[in-house]
């Protein structure tokens, strides 16, 4: 098989982590006898830097003529601490977000036996949990006016959703439930938002046609809740654009970590495959950040390109690293590895050089 793939780096621990993606699909290539090609391009600070925009239109250009796009990480603190900034990075992914039509962000939330010591949560509430976000992601407070009034003393962000947003989202959450364990728990704040109102009817009505899904509807600070002292409940969580973000995050530290977590954003012919962690600026260029959110979200992508296989072997030797102890530091502090490192094991099991008979 032969593809295209939009490489874009971006910022901070960005582009040491996707290094290491792309030598884990090299020897997935390598194995498998598939062509990937990689064609580079900018977003974010490094491309203000470089062009004065946070999203050149030459990557808009690049990434519609791919087959799918791998993305490290966006922000700079430069940035984050200077709030009148007219130009930010984040404005290049939630645009290219919005351009490819990237509606439906879906977050896996898997945990690991060999990593549940490890947690600042009990191992017990940890074993069995296996749930995935839909996340929307083209709609919401992030993309409603903005308004700074001209004395600067009141500000306000508008939150939109029109039916046909939480329609196409639904579907496809649907769909998986119906593949998974066939329950779906929309998450909103009905009790207080007239949009999240509107995701209620919208997806009372979605669900008359996928009667084998058992639904139910939480809250947005008690699903926070539940998602730490009860997670095994949820299998597929469909939730808006600002929800998502903040429990996704929340989510990750069941499986041990923010920098374990991949996800995928589809909607339109050309998806988009990125870890949810943040650039991490404080970790860049120290060869210390996790690659595995990275590694796995190019799981995701070989999965989304139908090769299942090789999307299996790639998860089975990120497991095999995370077995053996092979972790970063913001997993186990004392006994930590490189990021090459883990890049490194992962490959060489890719490719065969280690035996899972190896203990
Ligand atoms: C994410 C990130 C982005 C978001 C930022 C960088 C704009 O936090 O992908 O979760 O909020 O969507
Ligand atoms: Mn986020």
């Amino acid at each position: 098989m032969k593809k295209n793939i939009a490489v874009i780096l971006g910022d901070g621990i960005g582009p040491e982590v996707t290094q290491q993606s792309i030598k884990v699909l090299d020897a997935v290539a390598k194995k498998f006898n598939h062509e990937f090609h990689y064609r580079y391009c900018l977003m974010g600070a490094d491309a203000i830097d470089k062009t004065g925009s946070p999203l050149p239109d030459e990557t808009v250009t690049i990434c519609l003529d791919s087959d799918a796009i791998l993305f490290g990480a966006i922000g700079h603190p430069k940035y984050d601490n200077d709030p009148t900034a007219k130009v930010r990075p984040e404005q290049g992914l939630l645009k290219l977000r919005k351009s490819l039509q990237l509606f439906a962000n879906i977050r896996p939330i898997t945990t690991y036996a060999s990593l549940h010591h490890l947690s600042p949560l009990k191992a017990k509430n940890l074993e069995g949990v296996d749930f995935v976000i839909y996340r929307e992601l083209t709609g919401g407070i992030y993309f409603g006016k903005k308004e700074l009034s001209d004395d600067k003393l009141q500000a306000s962000d508008d939150c939109v959703y029109s039916a046909s947003e939480i329609e196409r989202i639904a579907h496809l959450a649907f769909q998986h439930a119906q593949k998974r364990r066939k329950k779906l728990t929309l998450v909103d704040k009905a009790n207080v938002l007239e949009t999240s109102r509107l995701w209620r009817r919208i997806v009372q009505e979605v669900a008359v046609q996928y009667s084998d899904v058992a639904v139910d509807y939480m809250f947005v600070d008690n699903a926070s809740m539940q998602i730490i002292i009860n997670p095994k409940q949820f299998d597929v969580i469909l939730t808006e654009n600002m929800f998502g973000d903040i429990i996704s995050d929340e989510a990750s530290v069941l499986s041990g970590s923010l920098g374990l977590a991949p996800s995928a954003s589809v909607g339109s012919a050309v998806a988009l495959f990125e870890p949810i962690h943040g650039s991490y600026p404080q970790a860049a260029g120290k060869d210390i950040a996790n690659p595995v959110g990275s590694i796995l979200s190019a799981a995701m992508m070989l999965d989304h390109f139908g090769l299942t296989e090789e999307a299996q072997l790639v998860r089975d030797a990120v497991n095999w690293t995370l077995q053996h102890g092979f972790v970063t530091k913001d997993i186990d502090a004392i006994n930590s590895y490189s990021t090459t490192t883990i890049g490194d094991l992962v490959r060489d099991y890719t490719e065969n050089k280690i035996s899972a008979e190896i203990n």
